[in-house]
């Protein structure tokens, strides 16, 4: 967008950092997803969405489908036969939820799947997914948070995991009782759904012995094979799940999807590869999504300003069949160094597929409420929302006492003041005016994200050719993992990064962690570096002694030297503290991530973002002409994949704020804005300068390579940020998202 902004500082050249492995074929179009694969025989399913939100089926009448030329097959569950639930992954099983529809004839929500139509085209499936007839048996529902008809259930009191517990740390409503100057504030966030340019594909083939192949994108390759097998009643050994490249995750293709056994079923009954595409409108009901979510949050502080206690409490929405736990008050414990803090999280059943983990699936919504209530309260106070962070900056960990791994939150938000050039900021609201006459609003939050680990197993091989092969747990989602694995890879062994081919995603090669919570690079790369090591070692020993001793000789040229074909390497990692039995969990395809806390420190991420508002005085349009953030993430692995995280994670923080919201109609269910055109999320057009920087300093004492995690903390804090640049041109308070224009009128 034009620019004509003076305060702008002069762009910074961008860092230098190699570019992604991936790029080529991706912008040429060769990069082949799950709705690309084409095989041998190959029939289309298409799926059949239930038109109520509740209830149950009384007839469904195939007669009109089966006549579509083409038509092969139509599951129903009075036909498909018994298959078993794959489980909800947060009750010990594989699967976003743990209803598995087909499975009898009960509709848990709108847009639930009640019938697979097989047929030899895509068109044929499709036309004749449209002319069955359903009879069904409504029941009364519920589909929102303000339409919930019980009242929210305790988390601490149904989910008896101590992750899940209230979080108490002194007597933080005595201590609020005592303050001097307090806020007491209510925020509101929606549904949203993640929307990534790839949906949802699933391709099954069996093989004649009874081998089942699976390509779907999923972040939890291992979760698919042990939760189809369960359902199908097979060996995990039999099952191969192929996830190599994702269009996009941010949460949504986390675990087991409800409609993959259905592909795989159809396969086995009629003996042919099957493949099924959503359409973005069921994939809207057919995976999870934000759920909606209320917060209040209460801080007290002294007229010196210092913030003596925060109670946060938090209103998620789950579904009716599952207990999607709330973890928002884990972050905002953690950003300021408050003495007396309360978290009370609770549980809103609602008629609805289970929500599930959208990019900062808690802590953005948690740092829009805390972050916009602590600027609130640093103007109670009259004092500038940078110095007010600053003064309480926690030394140590508020909940635990335990000493951060590494936090630099101060140079965070100092060295982002100095980009930004915020000491150029008036303190009073509606001060600050561009020379169009627009408002023009500063405005500063901060972020923070777990740094969590997994177990990971990796093999390392090189060949005398001089390529590598890598092989380990992660999957590559856009987020740059092949990228950070073949610059540290290429670093390590002296070759060119063009030589290294990097598996992932695939359950045949390595054992598949969940590859999500911003902990795909700390998982994948320490055990790939130690497999290098161990690697060079066994180079050194096969060289003889002369090659050996040369400090500099390439991995390469040694292994010529010992006159074998290739050397292999392998190594697994945990994350600190976890127990041997964890590599049974990973291969096992449970969750097995560590993290935020850990027997000797906890860990974080933090961001600071700094953000410009311009407001136009007749539409009141809001416009981010730029954006400054700084984040501390430990070592910065992959330079050019690491801004764009941030960049990314800032965009979507815009539209988070500003744009995206699935809309849900209280009388039918289901999510009414299914597709691009009426889902709005940030275009070219809304985003303006986004200037990114790195505080770079390694946490070693997290782990070698010194890498935290940096997905997911770069969207937290965005959405704040913005709201409070949107009080400091206007005045006016927004305390819902996204913020509509007629919010701002009168203001
Ligand atoms: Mo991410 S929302 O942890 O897949």
């Amino acid at each position: 967008m034009a620019n004509n902004n003076t305060l702008i500082p002069p762009a910074r050249k961008p860092r230098p950092g190699i570019e992604r492995v991936d790029a080529r074929d991706k912008v040429r179009g060769a990069t082949r997803y799950a709705a690309d694969d084409v095989r041998a025989g190959m029939l289309h399913a298409a799926l059949v969405p239930s038109r109520i939100a509740r209830g149950r089926i009384v007839r469904i009448d195939t007669t009109a489908a089966l006549r579509v030329r083409g038509v092969r097959s139509v599951l129903t569950h009075e036909n498909i036969g018994g298959f078993d639930t794959g489980g909800f992954l947060m009750a010990g099983g594989f699967g976003f939820q743990s209803f598995y529809p087909l499975r009898s004839d009960q509709i848990a929500y709108r847009g639930q799947s009640v019938a697979m139509v097989v047929a030899d085209t895509l068109e044929a499936a499709r036309e004749a997914a449209a002319l069955m007839v359903v009879a069904y048996e409504a029941a009364a529902f519920a589909a929102t948070l303000g339409t919930a008809d019980a009242e929210p259930l305790a988390q601490s009191a149904v989910l008896p995991q101590p992750m899940f517990a209230d979080r108490r740390v002194g007597d933080a409503e005595a201590a609020l009782a005592r303050a001097e100057v307090g806020v007491d504030l209510r925020y509101e966030l929606p549904p949203q759904h993640q929307n990534p340019m790839e949906i949802i594909a699933t391709v099954a083939e069996w093989s004649d012995d009874g081998q089942l192949t699976v390509q779907e994108p999923t972040q939890n390759a291992e979760s698919v094979r042990h939760g189809l097998a369960r359902q199908l009643g097979i060996e995990p050994a039999r099952v191969r799940v192929l996830s190599p490249t994702l269009g996009g995750g941010f949460g949504q293709k986390n675990s087991l999807q409800s409609h993959t056994a259905l592909v795989a079923l159809a396969a086995r009954q009629l003996g042919r590869p099957v493949k099924l595409v959503m359409t973005r409108a069921q994939l809207f009901h057919n995976a999870s999504f934000r759920p909606a979510s209320r917060h209040r949050v209460r801080l007290g502080a002294d007229r010196s300003g210092r913030l003596l206690a925060a109670v946060h409490e938090i209103d998620q929405q789950t579904s009716r069949h599952d207990l999607f736990p709330s973890v928002g008050t884990e972050i905002t414990s953690r950003l300021y160094g408050v003495q007396h803090f309360l978290g009370r999280e609770r549980l809103v059943r609602t008629d609805v597929q289970t929500p599930g983990y959208m990019r900062a699936p808690f802590e953005h919504p948690a740092a829009f409420a805390f972050e916009s209530a602590i600027d609130e309260l640093a103007y109670a106070l009259d004092r500038d929302p940078v110095a007010f962070r600053l003064a309480n900056d926690a030394a140590a960990d508020p909940l635990t006492g335990k000493p951060f791994s590494s936090r630099h939150v101060r140079e965070c938000l100092m060295r982002g003041s100095e980009l930004f050039g915020w000491q150029r900021r008036t303190m009073a609201p509606g001060s600050m005016r561009a020379a169009d006459g627009s408002q023009v609003g500063w405005g500063v939050a901060l972020g923070i994200y777990k740094a969590a680990m997994a177990p990971a197993m990796a093999t390392v091989r090189l060949r005398a050719d001089g390529t590598v092969r890598v092989a380990v747990g992660g999957h590559e989602m856009g987020q740059g993992l092949r990228t950070a694995i073949a610059v540290t890879v290429a670093r390590a062994l002296g070759t060119p990064v063009a030589a290294v081919e990097i598996a992932l995603g695939d359950t045949a090669a390595a054992p598949q962690h969940l590859t999500a919570g911003s902990w795909g690079t700390a998982t994948a790369l320490p055990p790939v570096v130690e497999a290098i090591e161990r690697l060079k070692d066994d180079l050194r020993q096969h060289a003889g002694t002369a090659a050996a001793q040369a400090p500099d000789a390439a991995a390469v040229a040694l292994l010529r030297a010992s006159g074998r074909p290739f050397a292999e390497a392998q190594s697994r990692r945990r994350a600190p503290g976890q127990p041997e039995q964890v590599y049974g969990r990973l291969t096992g395809g449970l969750p097995a991530a560590a993290g935020p806390v850990y027997p000797d420190f906890v860990s974080f991420s933090f961001i600071a973002h700094f953000v410009e508002v311009r407001i136009e005085p007749t539409t009141r349009r809001i416009r981010v002409p730029r954006v400054v953030s700084v984040a501390d993430c430990g070592t910065v692995v992959s330079p050019r994949t690491a801004r764009s995280q941030v960049e990314g994670g800032v965009v979507w923080g815009i539209g988070a704020a500003l744009r995206e919201l699935s809309e849900v109609d209280p009388r039918h269910g289901g999510f009414l804005n299914a597709d691009l055109a009426e889902y709005v999320l940030p275009v070219a057009a809304d985003i303006g300068s986004i200037q990114v920087d790195f505080v770079g300093e390694p946490d070693l004492r997290f782990n070698a390579l010194g890498a935290k995690g940096l997905g997911e903390v770069a969207m937290v804090g965005v959405a704040p940020a913005i709201v409070n640049a949107v009080f400091h041109a206007t005045g006016k308070r927004l305390r819902r998202l996204p913020v509509m224009l007629e919010d701002l009128y009168g203001a």
